[in-house]
């Protein structure tokens, strides 16, 4: 029998033509798929008949499962010599916990291997027209979280200060008025141009345009995942205004 092995891989932002080759290769040969809540009903049906197909993420009200109960599950998967996929929504390296997931592998002898995606800011960056680095404005590219594990708003937000870095930030949709708080009195400049991108990628995707003065107050309704990008290449992004596409506050 083969060595036990995982697929971690990257389904990108949601549309299928957004994956890779790699992905979609790796899920069309699965025999075991365990799959985000933010994955697509388009991605998982790539997926052969008599793959074991398993959600692990919220969705119509059902709890996620466990994170130790994933990774065990994975694990006994693989001992069984199926072929497993882990199917995660982006890449999995931002905020895809392939870190852990992993080490928890390797650690019971399990080899793994990990297929890029594309990252929900890339997307958003692309479909709306602005990028995340410009020359002489934008050097570097910070990717962040607003949220602690407790899911509270992290608090240190000094690197927000520096006038060249794009801030691409995760699972802030919620607490978009309090992140942009932080970073004014950070010393940001409040006039900083700020979007919020909902869905990225996909044919339901939203944007809504402000600053870190403003963007808080814009966002209203609910929806879809929202990617946060504050820095002056925010000014170029295109699409329609806030007013004609209110976005909403969620994660
Ligand atoms: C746990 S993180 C996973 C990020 C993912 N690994 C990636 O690379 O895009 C989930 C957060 O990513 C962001 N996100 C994921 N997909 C998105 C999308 N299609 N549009 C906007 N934001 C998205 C949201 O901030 C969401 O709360």
């Amino acid at each position: 029998m083969p060595d036990a092995q995982v697929l971690l891989v990257g389904a990108g932002p949601g549309p299928v033509d957004l994956m890779t080759l790699r992905a979609v290769r790796a899920v069309e040969s699965a025999q075991a798929l365990l799959y985000d809540a933010l994955i697509s009903e388009e991605a998982v049906a790539l997926a052969p008949a008599g793959c074991v197909r398993i959600q692990t993420g919220k969705r119509a009200g059902k709890p996620s499962m466990h994170q130790d109960e994933i990774n065990r599950l994975m694990l006994r998967l693989a001992r069984k010599g199926l072929r497993v996929v882990r199917l995660k929504g982006g890449d999995p390296s931002v905020f895809g916990r392939v870190g852990e997931e992993s080490a928890f592998l390797r650690e019971h002898g399990v080899s793994v291997e990990v297929v890029p995606g594309v990252t929900a800011a890339c997307a958003a960056a692309a479909q709306f027209g602005f990028p995340l680095t410009h020359r002489g404005e934008a050097r570097r590219v910070v990717f962040t979280t607003a949220r602690l594990e407790a899911g509270k708003l992290s608090a240190d937000w000094s690197a927000a200060a520096d006038p060249e870095a794009t801030f691409a930030v995760y699972m802030g949709g919620e607490m978009a008025g309090a992140l942009c708080e932080r970073m004014i009195a950070a010393g940001r400049a409040p006039g900083t141009p700020a979007v919020a991108v909902e869905q990225a990628g996909g044919a339901n995707a939203r944007i809504c345009h402000g600053t870190l003065e403003t963007l808080g107050a814009r966002l209203s309704g609910h929806g879809g995942p929202v990617v946060i990008v504050v820095g002056e290449v925010a000014a170029q992004a295109q699409g329609a205004a806030a007013d004609e596409a209110p976005i909403a506050r969620t994660a």
